[in-house]
């Protein structure tokens, strides 16, 4: 898929195909592609916790409650960052961990699936939940839903004149 198709065709997908594979090669070349992601001093923060097992998905759904599609989808990847969380909000951390979901999303449609970021951070209550429940001390940022989708939101157009200034 061309990058131009792949950027415009991007929807969530809140539906997925329940037990339908992940291709273990895909899922390594979908985490390549976060790895890839500019990332500010290139200090290349984040890392990156698959969710695969059902009591694991059931855990994170139960303290997100948008993110409910995880149950149903492949793998949920838990992009998390290190610090405290003053000391991430102040720093560079989750702007380096949008970059890298974004390109993780963008790999998995050309390799055919389906993707949702759920939020976490800035919420310091569900940071702090997530964090538990997979594991970690350092800072989930967000959550990617990832599998076959199920559903074809129709792609849509947001070019916006308005929300460009020219100096
Ligand atoms: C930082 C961030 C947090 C989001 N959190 C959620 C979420 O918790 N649950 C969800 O279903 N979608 C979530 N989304 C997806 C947005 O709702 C979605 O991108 C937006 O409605 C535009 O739709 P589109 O992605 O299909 O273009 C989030 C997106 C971003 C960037």
């Amino acid at each position: 898929m061309e990058l131009k198709e792949a950027i415009r065709k991007r929807r969530s997908i809140r539906r997925y195909v329940k037990g339908a594979p992940l291709a273990e090669e895909d899922l390594k070349g979908i985490l390549e592609a976060a790895m890839m992601a500019p990332s500010a001093r290139n200090g290349r923060p984040w890392e990156f916790v698959v969710v695969e097992s059902e009591e694991k998905k059931r855990e994170v759904v139960a303290h997100h409650p948008y993110c409910r599609h995880l149950l149903d989808a492949a793998v949920g990847i838990v992009v998390t960052v290190p610090g405290g969380y003053d000391k991430v909000a102040r720093e560079f951390t989750p702007q380096d961990a949008g970059a890298a979901i974004e390109n993780l999303m963008l790999e998995a449609l050309d390799r055919g699936y389906g993707t949702c970021w759920c939020g976490i951070y800035p919420d310091p209550a569900r940071s702090a939940e997530i964090a538990k429940v997979i594991g970690t001390d350092r800072i989930p940022i967000g959550i990617v839903t990832l599998g076959k989708a199920d559903e074809e939101p129709a792609a849509r157009g947001y070019y916006d004149e308005k929300k460009v200034k020219r100096i």
